[in-house]
């Protein structure tokens, strides 16, 4: 078992190389948690560490390590599930993917799947029994606002099945593992920022100066919004939603929706 000599907090966070999982580290590093940072690139890793190090005197873990293949992902579980420090879990890599479904390559939906489904999934997994048993800790899954896309073709937004559709997954996974942990101490949050000034755009071929001003956010107020949200005790976190009311009423249309569909016959239009 790992354990935390300088008793200070630990964190884990995931796509740290770039965009919003590099202002997690820095903030975080910033508010006093040693760090454990995992991305495919050591090369940035490992500077991001060296400058946390020098700037905020805190321990940081370098881990290389693809989460979309099993070894990668069970490396970083193994690491995870062995520390007895671990406060936070920021279940953050991702990349978008955005093209039709019939031309995304098959390999790569799964790459989508297996890095925004499994590995948040596995990783959560292995953090909890040690949150739970310390009774503390918190675990951020990075969603997306087009996890509430559905309804919405592709006329405007890009064409994203499979993105979307991994990010919806964090949102219902996240909002039901939170109802099992009522109690315990530990609290989750589905994360879903809008669009982002980090690395994401350009590996989807989306120049992000395009986007219309003002609605590109910064990293570091996606951070800021998240760790608010925490506090607030908010397990869907929109950090662009000026009212919390707007949630309320999806949430409110899916209970309605429960009860008004709940019936063993069929409904009248499927009946001829
Ligand atoms: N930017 C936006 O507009 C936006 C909006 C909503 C949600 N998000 C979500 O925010 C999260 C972070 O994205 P970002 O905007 O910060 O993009 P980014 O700058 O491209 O960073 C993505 C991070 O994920 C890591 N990553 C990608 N594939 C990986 C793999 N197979 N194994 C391990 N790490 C991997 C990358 O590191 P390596 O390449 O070094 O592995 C990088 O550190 C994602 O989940 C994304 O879906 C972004």
């Amino acid at each position: 078992m790992t354990t935390n000599a300088t008793k200070r907090p630990r964190a884990l966070v995931t796509g740290a190389s770039s965009g919003i999982g590099t202002a997690f580290a820095e903030r975080l590093a910033h508010d006093g948690y040693d760090l454990i940072i995992v991305a495919r690139r050591r090369d940035r890793l490992e500077s991001l560490a060296g400058q946390l190090q020098s700037s905020y005197s805190v321990h940081v873990e370098v881990l290389a390590a693809d989460l979309s293949q099993s070894d990668g992902l069970r490396t970083v579980e193994k690491r995870a599930a062995e520390d007895s420090a671990l406060e936070l879990l920021v279940n953050n890599a991702g990349f978008g993917g955005y093209m039709p479904f019939v031309e995304l390559d098959p390999d790569k939906a799964e790459e989508l799947i297996n890095l925004q489904v499994l590995a948040v999934t596995r990783l959560t997994r292995a953090v909890l029994p040690g949150m739970i048993a310390r009774e503390r800790g918190s675990i951020i899954n990075v969603s997306s606002r087009l996890a509430f896309s559905g309804s919405m073709g592709s006329s405007q937004l890009p064409k994203r099945a499979t993105y979307a559709g991994t990010k919806a997954f964090i949102n219902t996974f996240t909002q039901l593992l939170q109802s099992e942990l009522e109690g315990t101490g530990v609290h989750v949050q589905a994360l879903c920022p809008g669009v982002v000034q980090t690395e994401f755009h350009e590996q989807v071929g989306i120049d992000s100066t395009r986007y219309p001003a003002g609605i590109v956010m910064e990293p570091e107020d996606v951070v800021q919004a998240s760790l608010a949200g925490l506090k607030l005790g908010e397990v869907i976190c929109i950090p662009a939603m000026e009212d919390p009311g707007l949630l309320t009423q999806i949430q409110e249309s899916e209970r309605r929706f429960f009860e008004l569909t709940r019936s063993g016959s069929a409904a009248e239009r499927y009946r001829s």
